[in-house]
């Protein structure tokens, strides 16, 4: 038989690419999970945010973003009339819930995003959004290229591009829920986000 070597993600169809990140094994994550967080919608959305990686619950559920912050993210889809698993489809950084020693919740560490970034590359590729929405400080700094010391509020505001297309940049919901004072921000940033998809639209 013939010896078939690992297939790059850059040439997987979506069932495939479902495949390989459930078994995954490119980086230490795989260890701890107990499911792969693939991303949940319409594979065809407009729309896409991404946020960080799973945590606890997601872990669980293997879908993104259904814990408390989940359910503020589902009302400001909602006041954007969007939904998730419909017009908008939301997908993390890395796949995987990345925990500190003591079983906690921590951000992904720079080789488990690289190890991660290329099925995110090929969810962007197969979905062909018309732009994305980059949900805190992981999602940003990783799809921007910039280092660890770039504050979001200095990315906010302005339209970037990734891949083509345009990309916002706006607080993460759980950092929202601890501080309901940015509300209007993140608001302001939904605004600017629906303004660039109008535009990348007609
Ligand atoms: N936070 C994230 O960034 N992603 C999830 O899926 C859940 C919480």
């Amino acid at each position: 038989a013939a010896v078939h070597a690992a297939q790059s993600p850059a040439a997987m169809d979506w069932t495939q690419l479902q495949a390989a990140v459930a078994g995954c094994t490119a980086c230490g994550l795989c260890q701890g999970r107990k499911n792969t967080v693939f991303g949940v919608g319409d594979s065809k959305a407009k729309w896409l945010f991404i946020g960080e990686g799973p945590g606890r619950n997601e872990d669980i559920q293997g879908e993104p973003f259904v814990g408390p912050a989940g359910k503020l993210l589902d009302n400001i889809l909602l006041a954007m009339g969007l939904k998730r698993g419909d017009n908008a489809y939301i997908a993390n950084i890395v796949k995987c819930r990345p925990t500190d020693g003591t079983g906690r919740d921590r951000p992904p560490a720079a080789d488990e995003v690289a190890a991660c970034m290329p099925y995110l590359q090929r969810q962007i590729e197969l979905i062909q959004p018309t732009i994305l929405v980059a949900l805190g400080k992981t999602a940003a700094l990783s799809l921007l290229g910039l280092d660890a010391a770039t504050p979001v509020s200095k990315l906010r505001g302005t339209v970037h591009r990734y891949a083509d297309r345009p990309l916002v940049v706006t607080y993460h919901p759980a950092y929202l829920l601890r501080q309901l004072g940015d509300k209007g921000k993140v608001w302001s940033d939904l605004c600017l986000a629906m303004s660039a998809y109008a535009n990348a639209a007609e």
